[in-house]
């Protein structure tokens, strides 16, 4: 079934230093998901530990910490018909050296831990994640647009 989501979408440190923002934000624009929020922010330890909690065991996991808390990322909400499954085939595979020609991570990505965005993988990650990055909630407006992206 097809099911209107909202998406956490977040490009991590290394997106930003590369000066990829605006390219990874025009790709999710263009394909017609609605922005619904959008911040940079520097991530605290405590909310990077809380969105990899799930990896906390893993022997990556203090790595990852220590990069994702390395200086600002961009927080996104996106919103559209199968919105999480859909930013997933946008973003490609976890390492950019397997990820498909056309993904972010495909066109932009050599690495494994550098791969410039993460998108939430489920239902029940993306509400965690929304929770936890915009606590403020989100924008709930009208996207003319959208008249013509869906049919
Ligand atoms: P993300 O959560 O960031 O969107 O990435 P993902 O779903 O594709 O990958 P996930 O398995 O959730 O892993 C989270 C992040 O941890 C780093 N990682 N390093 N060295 C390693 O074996 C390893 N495995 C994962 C990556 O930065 C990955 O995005
Ligand atoms: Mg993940």
């Amino acid at each position: 079934m097809n099911t209107m989501e909202t998406t956490y979408i977040m490009i991590k440190p290394d997106g930003v230093q590369r000066g990829l923002v605006g390219e990874i934000i025009g790709r999710f624009e263009r394909k017609g998901l609605k922005l619904v929020a959008l911040k940079s922010v520097v991530p605290s330890k405590e909310t990077a530990e809380t969105h990899y909690e799930c990896h906390a065991a893993r022997p990556f996991y203090p790595g990852l910490i220590k990069f994702v808390t390395s200086g600002p990322v961009v927080c996104m909400a996106w919103t559209g018909v199968d919105a999480i499954a859909v930013a997933r085939t946008l973003i490609g595979a976890t390492n950019g050296r397997e990820a498909a020609p056309g993904t972010i991570r495909g066109d932009f990505g050599m690495d494994m831990g550098y791969n410039m965005i993460h998108g939430s993988d489920a239902a029940e990650t993306a509400a965690f994640e929304l929770n936890l990055w915009f606590p403020e909630g989100l924008m709930q407006w009208d996207n003319l647009m959208g008249a013509w992206v869906y049919e």
